[in-house]
């Protein structure tokens, strides 16, 4: 069992708020009529966070995000599609994976997981190729912490008529998207990230022509979003057992995100973690993988260069004990670990991590 007040310092789940807790004590039915209108309200909300035009919908579905990911290409792609896939670290490679799954077209562009999607290479790698269909980005790649430069592509991706779609899983509440201003036709995240909630609903926004062009592209049953949007708009309910709980959690941590100041209140208290956390791991001695200009204020990738038989796990169980929970890096070119700072996690609570590994350390 994990200590009270245990502090998660990953990319999710995370540390959720009391609030958020406390409304999960209570059970729904689950074609009630309050829980479809709570759905209702979930949906509403949710496309407000991202200023979503009116030609969006909101398709909640059960599962992690990477259901979601599934779900929106088994909807939106079919055989007759090819899909370039922009990949800087294992979420790029995840979407790819999917995909040969499907067995759609596609072609995977790979860039170093230390460095940005590079929108010049992209735009010339489109030129070359007429038969691309699709495009597929992840905004922050959570395998680094890097943030890729989503209104470089997404202006890419429109001059060239491509469908571009964006794994927005770990900045989708935290870091400003605006959809009035981008070209996005499908965005996949999920509830346990930057939008503080507790894990088991992923949801994926796309505009309402393409979900209705879709129907019948489905390879699951289960994850086919048109079918799935079409049961909302007949009965507002869920084709099969909804995440009663989940949704409940959820909208409590969307007030929860109002009461911030919304987007741009998120994002200053991220930033304001990720730079205490930067200057104090430096400080101790620690050396990011990152540079400062391509860092998202989500998950900070730090060198393991623990000496002697001090090794990541030591530290991971040592950090424990104070009630902090890290994460292993996910790279294969280098030893790492990731710190996130995301979640219901303040500057104080940021201090307090960086006097313990103070400690370890002595
Ligand atoms: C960018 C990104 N995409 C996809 C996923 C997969 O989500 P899940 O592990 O919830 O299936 C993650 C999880 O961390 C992520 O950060």
């Amino acid at each position: 069992m994990q200590q009270k007040n245990h502090i998660l310092l990953t990319p999710g789940p995370l540390t959720t708020s009391v609030e958020v807790k406390q409304s999960l004590l209570k059970d729904w039915g689950s074609r009630d009529s309050v829980f479809i209108d709570m759905t209702m309200s979930l949906r509403k909300n949710i496309l407000k966070i991202v200023r979503a035009p009116e030609s969006f919908t909101c398709i909640p579905i059960q599962g992690s995000g990477t259901f979601g990911l599934e779900a929106a290409f088994t909807t939106f792609t079919n055989k007759n599609s090819k899909i370039l896939v922009l990949s800087n670290g294992a979420y790029g490679k995840r979407a790819s994976s999917i995909l040969k799954l499907l067995g759609h077209p596609f072609v995977e562009l790979q860039f170093d997981e230390k460095t940005i999607i590079e929108p010049n290479v992209v735009q010339q790698f489109i030129l070359k190729d007429p038969d691309l269909t699709h495009i597929f980005m992840v905004h922050c790649e959570t395998t680094t912490g890097v943030l890729n430069p989503l209104a470089q592509i997404s202006k890419i991706s429109n001059e060239a008529k491509l469908c571009f779609l964006v794994d927005a899983m770990s900045t989708f509440g935290g870091i400003p998207i605006d959809l009035l201003n981008l070209n996005i036709d499908v965005i996949i995240a999920s509830s346990n990230k930057c939008l503080e909630g507790i894990p088991g609903i992923s949801f994926i926004l796309a505009k309402q022509d393409l979900v209705e062009s879709s129907r019948g592209n489905s390879k699951s049953l289960s994850l086919d979003l048109s079918a799935q949007w079409l049961e909302f708009e007949k009965s507002g309910q869920w084709r099969f057992t909804p995440p009663t709980h989940v949704v409940a959690g959820l909208l409590t941590a969307l007030d929860g995100l109002n009461k911030e100041g919304g987007v741009a209140g998120r994002f200053a208290r991220y930033r304001d973690n990720c730079n205490q956390l930067v200057q104090g791991m430096r400080e101790l001695g620690f050396k990011t993988l990152l540079s400062d200009s391509t860092q998202a204020p989500v998950i900070v990738t730090f060198y393991d260069e623990f000496k002697n038989s001090y090794t990541f796990n030591n530290f991971y169980n040592d950090l424990q004990e104070y009630g902090f929970t890290i994460y292993p890096g996910k790279l294969t070119s280098a030893q790492t670990f990731r710190v996130g700072c995301i979640g219901n996690v303040y500057p104080k609570d940021i201090q307090r991590f960086i006097s313990a590994v103070e400690n370890i350390i002595q």
